[in-house]
């Protein structure tokens, strides 16, 4: 049996095994691998593995649609792929919930050595156009590396390692421009040995299990890396060997990965397709890599992926991890009665939360609405949390909105919060020349839609519609044609 959490190949050929791999031959890299990429998103959602791309050689490959849905994310951390949503997330979160206290468990395991240094490019030989490496859609600045990646550097005072995915584009055959946005653990890190007046170590990889992209592209907690919340997730520490250049730890299943330095050079970037699904950030000006290592496996892999209207590439994989980080956030406030959580997949993970609670006491609802709206996983880009009974199921979307449509009054059921953090990539914020991107702010809106807590005591809140359960059973036994799924 395929162990799935090896490495990237390994999850290919467990995809393959449950139908849902396509390979790919003779696409572009410079549009048609982005444009099939976002139609497939939005159709038959497969997992595409682009070989024999326009001008490369065949074997130097492309992955898209690595973590479309559940049975790929669960995959992924090596988990049944039968779950539904809600049970994906009960299931990360239930492993999660030691992860910060246990971590010296799960940190990571340092290997030897690795397949990706079967190759190494150091000065004249690194060429990053030897790779197929996408112009995404036509509006883009250019062709980015990285997208799905996983930035490696060190806290210098602390020492603890951060792995994030941030945005990388080739700026030249030699040298990559990075955005690390606002709170940003990577950005903390380059900006005490910039303090110091240091050039920040870095690891790249750009291709390795998608695994772990669940974490490095979610707002886990400070101080504990993103291996290590793999690990315990998986109930088993990942791999890594120690870079040559930085001594920095990188996965041992890295396809392709970089060792350099972020310094304090900056250059243009951007734009490119973002997360909310606009070109709202623009071109900016973004620290440059200086490349010391490139390495590659023989035939290597670039794990890639790109944004668009949502359901998008990767619009659907940070849903059931960051629904699973708000509610470990929710019980480490002592917020009671939480009884699901999901982050919609239309709010891109990050802009429509649902929180279902049993109500036992006034102003619970306030504290849940508030505690998932601000903490950390919740607020970054958040937009709107809405707070449902537990009769509601918070993955269901028309059950959803019928409770914010009739248990909602918006004169009195809605809070707004001002000044909250906000993200120049937000299509609706003020772009003012020279505003840092560190600055920007906007609001958030929770909602109420739960039934009035004095209803509930005086049991006044009415009955909901629908047949009683014996007439249910029967007319679904006796008329079973008309209730069986369609062919
Ligand atoms: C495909 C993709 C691209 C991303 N690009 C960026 C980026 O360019 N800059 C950034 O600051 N965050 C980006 N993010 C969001 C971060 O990965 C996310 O906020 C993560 O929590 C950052 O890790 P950190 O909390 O360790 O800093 C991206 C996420 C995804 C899924």
């Amino acid at each position: 049996m395929v162990e799935v959490t090896k490495d990237l190949r390994s999850f290919i050929e467990g995809i393959e095994k449950i139908g849902l791999l396509k390979t790919v031959k003779g696409a572009d890299w410079d549009l048609e691998i982005g444009a099939i990429t976002d139609t497939n998103s939005k159709s038959n959602k497969y997992t595409l593995l682009f070989d024999d791309v326009k001008g490369y050689p065949k074997g130097f490959r492309v992955l898209t649609g690595a973590l479309l849905d559940s049975r790929r994310v669960s995959t992924a951390l090596g988990l049944d792929n039968a779950m539904n949503n809600m049970q994906l997330t009960t299931a990360i979160r239930d492993r999660l919930r030691n992860a910060a206290s246990d971590h010296e468990k799960y940190k990571p395991k340092v290997v030897g050595s690795a397949p990706v240094l079967e190759n190494t490019d150091r000065g004249d030989k690194i060429d990053f156009f030897k790779f197929p490496i996408p112009k995404w859609f036509k509006h883009d600045g250019g062709r980015y590396i990285g997208t799905a990646d996983a930035v490696i550097t060190r806290d210098p005072d602390i020492g603890w390692v951060n792995v994030g995915t941030y945005r990388v584009m080739v700026k030249s055959k030699n040298s990559l421009v990075m955005l690390m946005e606002a709170s940003r653990h990577g950005r903390t890190h380059y900006q005490k040995y910039l303090e110091a007046g240091k050039p920040c170590p870095v690891a790249i990889s750009f291709g390795h299990n998608p695994g772990l992209n669940l974490f490095s592209a979610n707002e886990v907690p400070e101080g504990v890396s993103e291996y290590n919340f793999l690990g315990a997730v998986r109930q088993k520490p990942v791999e890594v060997f120690n870079g040559p250049v930085t001594g920095l730890p990188i996965p041992a299943d890295s396809e392709i990965a970089i060792e350099g330095y972020i310094t304090e050079e900056k250059a243009d970037e951007g734009p490119l397709g973002e997360f909310m699904g606009y070109y709202a950030g623009g071109k900016m000006l973004n620290p440059v890599i200086k490349i010391e290592a490139v390495y590659y496996r023989n035939e290597p892999i670039l794990l890639g992926t790109c944004a668009g209207k949502p359901p998008y590439d990767y619009s659907y994989f940070r849903c059931p991890i960051r629904a699973a980080l708000i509610w470990n956030a929710l019980d480490s406030s002592g917020i009671s009665g939480v009884k699901g959580v999901w982050c919609h997949e239309e709010g891109y993970s990050r802009a429509f939360t649902t929180v279902s609670i049993k109500q036992s006491f006034g102003g619970q609802a306030v504290m849940a609405g508030h505690i998932a709206s601000q903490s950390r996983p919740g607020a970054v880009a958040g937009r709107y949390t809405v707070v449902v009974d537990d009769d509601i199921d918070p993955s269901n979307l028309n059950d959803v909105v019928w409770a914010m449509c009739s248990r909602n009054d918006p004169a009195t059921g809605i809070d707004i919060i001002n000044n909250t953090m906000g993200t120049p990539l937000d299509p609706i914020s003020k772009h003012v020349e020279g505003k840092d991107l560190l600055e920007y702010t906007s609001s958030r809106a929770v909602i109420y839609a739960v039934k009035p807590f004095e209803k509930i005591i005086k049991k006044t809140f009415p009955d909901v519609v629908r047949p009683d359960e014996e007439t249910d059973k029967k007319v679904r036994e006796k008329f079973a044609d008309l209730f069986t799924a369609k062919k």
